[in-house]
């Protein structure tokens, strides 16, 4: 019987540790995972760019150019990886995305409109383009985003 009960409890105790490890990490929903993918691009991008903005790394202009060109192929590609209304216990996406689907598109072609807009060949460019790539992101995530 004690033996059992400590089975039982370690039982317990993995399912609950496995349930913490997804709630905050990996997606198992094939859709989901690759949406949360795009996503992780779209960060990168994001990051290289912000850093040189941010005076944390030197100006790299092909660097510059190549994740701003990152940027607006995951952009692009936010209709067609949000599409489908998957859900995962580690996703952040709101139902909202589904009911609002019109201007979660629009929130995203802001994004794809900033990253073109933005001059990845100075500097200068750079700093003044993420300030309204950020606003986008920022936009998007306070509404469609947990
Ligand atoms: C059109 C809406 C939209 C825009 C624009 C947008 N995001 Fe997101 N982002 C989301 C949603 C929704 C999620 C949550 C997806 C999920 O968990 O299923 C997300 C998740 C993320 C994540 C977490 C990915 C992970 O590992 O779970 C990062 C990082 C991220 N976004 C970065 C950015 C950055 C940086 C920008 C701007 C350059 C941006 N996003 C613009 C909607 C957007």
């Amino acid at each position: 019987m004690k033996l059992f009960s400590r089975i039982l409890a370690s039982t317990a105790f993995v399912a609950l540790a496995s349930t913490a490890v997804f709630a905050e990490g990996e997606a198992q929903d094939p859709t989901v995972k690759a949406r949360m993918e795009l996503m992780k691009s779209v960060g990168a991008a994001a990051k290289t760019l912000g850093g040189m903005a941010g005076d944390k790394a030197p100006f790299d202009a092909a660097a510059a150019e190549a994740a701003k060109a990152a940027m607006i192929a995951a952009a692009a590609e936010i209709p067609a990886r949000f599409e489908p209304q998957a859900s995962d216990p580690a996703s952040e996406a709101k139902p909202e995305i589904w009911s609002n689907w019109e201007d979660f598109v629009a929130k995203g072609a802001a994004l794809k409109a900033a990253a073109e807009a933005m001059d990845a060949s100075t500097l200068e460019g750079v700093k003044a383009g993420m300030g309204a790539v950020g606003g986008t992101c920022k936009e998007c995530h306070t509404t469609y985003r947990m």
